[in-house]
Order: structure tokens, then sequence, then C-alpha cells
């Protein structure tokens, strides 16, 4: 018998309603989740189905409208410099070189709080090496295309070493090739190399099943009005994944298997 870690973060029996009467929307109904310490998890389903919502509610920016949300066992209140958040939309200050987009966080959160002038510096240049923007300190966000914009957005959250990454569709606005060469770059970045214990954990949430299969430990399919939980797929790909895993039998019949399971609804969601 393998020993499975604590939970690093628990949802039971979550529901989030939005609005008032008469017609609150049930955005997320009795949603109840391990999410290991270390896992890459990643969540997929159909649009509407409360994804984001689901993130929001573990960022601390939504509370939960019953049910309980927890990390090591506290309840999360709101938001924390322990949880670090990524978007779609890239949330760069357009003001703002490379270096002091990636740095704010630091020099004006908790983040840095303890760190010296120097050791934040630090700290920023060995991002910028990590996610592949030597060269490109100085320049500002509309001098940089949207996949370098994002490595920026990717910097950023990296240089608050928050224990949680939380990420709602960070790769979807980019073209398909960049996204693959941000994919594998995401996961150098968390440390595939590394042991599970060395890794911090990720919530990713992404409309593409190729993306949640080929990244994560495991995908938690939801189903849409309300959302709740469908399935949790193992995904038992070798790690470090890389072209070769995209070319694989296995890969394509975990992406079949989860595109069953959401394709009748997907189909709806055309229809509406
Ligand atoms: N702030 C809000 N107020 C009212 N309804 C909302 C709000 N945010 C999301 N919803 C509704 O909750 C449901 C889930 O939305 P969302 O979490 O954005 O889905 P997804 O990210 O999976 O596309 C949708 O029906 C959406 O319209
Ligand atoms: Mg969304």
């Amino acid at each position: 018998m393998t020993l499975q870690p604590a939970p690093k973060i628990k949802l039971a029996h979550v529901r989030k309603e939005f609005g008032g009467t008469p017609a609150a929307i049930v955005a997320v109904e009795s949603l109840s989740l391990d999410i290991r310490p270390g896992e890459f998890l990643a969540i997929v389903g159909p649009s509407g189905c409360g994804k984001t919502t689901v993130l929001n509610m573990l960022a601390g920016l939504e509370p939960v409208t019953s049910g309980t949300m927890t990390m090591d066992g506290k309840a999360i209140s709101g938001p924390g410099a322990e949880r670090g958040v990524m978007f779609q939309d890239y949330a760069l200050f357009p003001w703002k070189t490379v270096a002091g987009n990636i740095g704010f966080g630091l020099e004006h959160g908790p983040a840095g709080h303890g760190l010296s002038r120097a050791e934040r510096d630090a700290r920023v240049a060995r991002v910028i090496d990590l996610v592949g923007l030597k060269g490109s300190e100085t320049k500002y966000p509309h001098q940089l295309s949207g996949g370098m914009r994002q490595r920026v957005a990717l910097a950023r959250l990296v240089a608050n070493e928050p224990e949680i990454l939380l990420m709602d569709e960070p790769l979807a606005a980019l073209d398909a090739q960049t996204r693959i060469i941000l994919q594998d770059e995401l996961l150098r970045i968390w440390g595939q190399d590394k042991p599970t214990s060395e890794r911090r954990t990720v919530v990713y949430i992404t409309h593409s099943i190729d993306e949640a299969v080929f990244l994560a430990d495991r995908v938690v399919v939801l189903s849409s009005h309300p959302g709740r939980l469908k399935r949790i797929v193992d995904v038992d790909l070798a790690r470090p994944r890389n072209d070769e895993t995209r070319k694989s039998r296995s890969f394509s019949e975990l992406s079949q298997t989860i595109w069953e399971l959401i394709r009748e609804e997907a189909y709806r969601a055309t229809m509406q």
C-alpha cells in the first residue's frame, strides 16, 4: 500500500451561486476534490462549466457559497502570497519594463518581505534567465510578442515563489506553435525532472484537452450547468514529457477518453 500525503488543498461539497433572487446562477455544485502537494492538476470542461469560478475561489478572489475550501487544513478566506495567479490576458504594467514587471511583486508585495534590494535583483535576474527573457530586460510589454508577454507573466509568478500556482488558460490567446513551445517551457520551469517533493502544486485551467493531458498528473473533467465533477483521469505518461509524448499512442488514447466525456456537452454549447 502506498501512503498518499495529506492533500495540500481540499474542496469539500463546494457550491457557488452568483446573483440574487429570483434567478441565481449555480456556477459550481457539490464539488469535492483533494489536490495533492506537488501535483500538476488540470481542470477541463465545456465553456461556462465553472472553471474560472473554481480558480477564483482557490485564489480567494470569490468566496464559496457553501462547503469548504482549505489549504493545509486552514480555510481559504482571501488572497494570499502563498497562492500565485496567472490569467489568459497578460495583465502586465505597460509603463514598466520586463524586469520591472517581474520584480513588481517582490518590491511591493508580501513576497519580497525580508529580502534586500540585492537579493530581489538577483532573484529577478535568475528568473529572467529561467524563462528565456535574457536580453529583453529593458523592453516594454508593447515591444514584445504575445508569447514573450506570457513569459513575462510566468516569470512574475515564479519570482514571487508561491507554494501554489493557479493558472487560468494562460496559453489560450497564443498561436498553436507558440503554445506548444510554452507548454514545454512550463514543464521545464515547473521542474518536471525533479522529485515530486520538490515541485510546486499547480492548478491549471484549460479548454484544450491535449494541453491538459500533456501537462498534468491528473485531469479533472467538469460538466456544466451547474459545474460538477464528472471524472478525474490519471495521466500515467512518463516524465519528462516532450514531442515523443505528444506522438505516443497513450497520449491520444487519454485525449480521446476525455473528449468522449465532454463531447456531448461541448456540442450542446455550440448550439446555444
Ligand atoms: N461574476 C459573475 N456573475 C454572474 N454569473 C457569473 C459570474 N462569473 C461567472 N458566472 C457564471 O457562472 C458560470 C461559470 O462561469 P465560468 O467560471 O467563467 O466558466 P468557465 O471558466 O468554465 O468558462 C457561467 O454560467 C457564468 O455565466
Ligand atoms: Mg474561464
